[in-house]
């Protein structure tokens, strides 16, 4: 089995990502041949200053790593130092409909704030489809979000296929049991970096973890139903079930069934879990943050070894296409 996923660095890393697809990641190492892909290609199409877009970067493997991430068993790779997916971007694109990426729910939602939209945006799934397909994977660990943009890669293969013929696996997703985290502060959006205030950042101190939690909304608002669990306690039962041992997510389960859960004895409960599991990765980013030398050398390695494969499935497309080999000048 090959496994492929990738994150923008965009930002820090946050709990969003950590329990919708990272945990994946993680565990996945055991599973089969992973390659996970640090995906600034992509996120040029948000940030537009080198310096920062280049420490992103580096902040983005260095989070990776402290998760779990194992150069022994998973290739960890910056997305540009691969620079053939940008060739089969474009002839993927060729046989892409216009109105296809036009449903896109992210770019809708993405560009609906912008005055000036970039191509690149638009062309996002494009790329992210050319990254799965470049190295023939066949599961994909992602959150819920990037369901429909892993739909757009497994249509643009078995289409390719068929004009082609048969060059690439349909690549399938793989979730976790929190694929969709909302934001604590407001539970009717999702977790994410994009808006101010709502994640809780894998690099966070102690101290700013337990105050979200402390705030997290509890209340379902006006009009809501009352027989129903509010979004903002099934968001904290999610993360619940994640960092908290079974005795506990069944003490509090119980007590919601019986009426009687109180809020400060649930949140006390997630905060200090919370801060327990997330303690140690971020111990471990600052061990290897001291060690700026040794990331590079993990992300060029990985580089090295995955651009094999690259060139491997670039010459298959280009005879499948009709585009030849290039010659040697
Ligand atoms: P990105 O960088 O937005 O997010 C990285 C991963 O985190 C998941 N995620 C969440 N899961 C649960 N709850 C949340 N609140 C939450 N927020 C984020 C995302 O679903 C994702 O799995 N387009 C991708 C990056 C990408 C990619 C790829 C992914 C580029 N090429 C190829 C898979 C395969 C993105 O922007 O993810």
């Amino acid at each position: 089995m090959r496994i492929y996923s990738a994150i923008q660095p965009t930002g820090s890393i946050h709990l969003g990502n950590y329990v919708g697809a990272i945990m994946n990641w993680v565990k996945m190492q055991e599973e089969g041949e992973c390659i996970y892909g640090i995906a600034n290609y992509h996120a040029l199409t948000a940030i537009k200053e080198p310096k920062k877009l280049e420490e992103r970067v580096f902040e983005a493997a260095l989070d990776l790593l402290a998760c779990g991430l194992d150069p022994e068993k998973c290739s960890l790779f910056v997305q540009s130092h691969v620079p053939e997916v940008t060739e089969l971007t474009w002839i993927l694109s060729c046989c892409a409909p216009m109105g296809e990426l036009n449903r896109m729910t992210q770019y809708k939602d993405k560009s609906a704030h912008m005055e000036i939209v970039n191509a690149g945006l638009f062309t996002y799934p494009v790329l992210m489809a050319a990254d799965i397909l470049l190295f023939k994977a066949d599961t994909v660990p992602v959150g819920e979000d990037q369901l429909q943009h892993l739909e757009v890669a497994r249509v643009f293969a078995r289409r390719f296929n068929l004009m082609f013929g048969e060059v690439f696996p349909e690549p399938k997703p793989r979730l976790t049991k929190a694929t969709r985290l909302m934001a604590l502060n407001d539970p009717t959006k999702k977790m994410s970096k994009s808006v101010e205030g709502s994640a809780i950042m894998l690099s966070d101190p102690d101290s700013v973890i337990l105050k979200h939690v402390k705030r997290a909304v509890t209340d379902a608002g006006p009009g809501a139903a009352q027989d129903q669990m509010s979004p903002g306690v099934a968001n904290m039962f999610t993360l619940l079930k994640v960092f908290s041992a079974p005795e506990t997510v069944k003490y509090f389960e119980e007590q919601y069934a019986s009426g009687s859960l109180r809020y400060k004895e649930l949140k006390d409960a997630l905060g200090r879990d919370l801060v327990a599991a997330l303690a140690p990765i971020r111990e471990r980013r600052s061990e290897l943050a001291a060690k700026p030398e040794r990331i590079r050398e993990i992300l060029h390695e990985s580089a090295r070894r995955l651009r094999v494969i690259a060139r491997q499935t670039i010459a298959e497309v280009r005879e499948a296409a009709g585009l030849g080999v290039t010659p040697e000048f």
